[in-house]
């Protein structure tokens, strides 16, 4: 790994953490202890402290990250790019509960604000974690219209208005996986679960008055392990940053499966 020379104001702990200080008139000092990981460097995780002023920083979790980087450590590594709570991309956990950063208030975090990666993820570095599974798993439920018969009109497929509200609470989903990474079912079964964020993608569907695939996609989803891991725990509602209930979702799947089998 490339060595970044530390600014004046950081020092190195003998347990090879790093303390980033605030400058000298700071008014306002709160510290961020934020996980490092390098899997090239051969080194342990590490918990760095970032002393941030305040005073002199936005008032998002994000904006202290991004402070961070510019000012104290340029090595610091996270996702981001809509800073609105649009894209999913800065999922993290926040004092040990999974949120956006962009959305999460510094002032709202008591006390030193502890950053990770979303639990139980392979770690590429730093606060990214490795979404190729998560996406594999969003890419098997068939996530596009799919249809058998041609539009009736010829030319595009209408929906009243009270079917187009059966998507409301649905439609919203970001991807930023805080719900599933929150999911105690999918920490330990995550190779076959499809957890909540997906299983609510798959019911995005299902719920689609336009969509023609119905059966196929429950026959999909009837499987011991891709939908019955739900134990309806509700930390995924809990967490959703967009105010989501994928449990509920996950409800409606399986009363589907069983209607249709009565
Ligand atoms: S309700 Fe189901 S999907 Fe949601 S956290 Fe609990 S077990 Fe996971
Ligand atoms: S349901 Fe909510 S928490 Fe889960 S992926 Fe979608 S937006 Fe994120
Ligand atoms: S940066 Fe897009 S959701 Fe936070």
């Amino acid at each position: 790994m490339a060595e970044f020379a530390l600014p004046k104001n950081s020092q190195i702990t003998k347990k090879g953490a790093r303390v980033h200080k605030a400058p000298a008139d700071a008014k306002s000092i709160k510290n961020f202890k934020v996980y490092r990981y390098d899997p090239d460097s051969g080194e342990n995780p590490r918990y760095d402290t970032f002393e941030i002023d305040t005073e002199n920083c936005g008032p998002m979790v994000l904006d202290a990250l991004i402070k961070m980087k510019s000012e104290q450590d340029s090595s610091l590594t996270f996702r981001r790019s809509c800073r609105e709570g649009i894209c999913g991309s800065c999922s993290m956990n926040i004092d040990g509960r999974n949120g956006l950063a962009c959305t999460t208030a510094i002032e709202d975090v008591k006390g030193d604000v502890t950053i990770t990666p979303l639990p139980h993820m392979e770690v590429i570095k730093d606060l990214v974690p490795d979404f190729t599974h998560f996406y594999a798993q969003y890419s098997s439920i068939k996530p596009w219209l799919q249809t058998v018969t041609p539009p009736p009109s010829g030319k595009e497929r209408l929906q009243s208005p009270e079917d187009r509200e059966k998507l409301d609470g649905l439609y919203e989903c970001i991807l930023c996986a805080c719900c599933s990474t929150s999911c105690p079912s999918y920490w330990w079964n995550s190779d076959k679960f499809l957890g909540p964020a997906i299983l609510l993608q798959a019911y995005r569907w299902l719920a689609d008055s336009r969509d023609e695939m119905t059966g196929d996609r429950l026959d999909e989803l009837e499987d011991p392990f891709r939908l019955y891991r739900c134990h309806t725990i509700m930390n995924c509602a809990n967490v959703c940053p967009k105010g989501l209930n994928p449990a509920k979702a996950i409800a409606e799947i399986k009363k589907m499966e069983v209607e249709r089998v009565v």
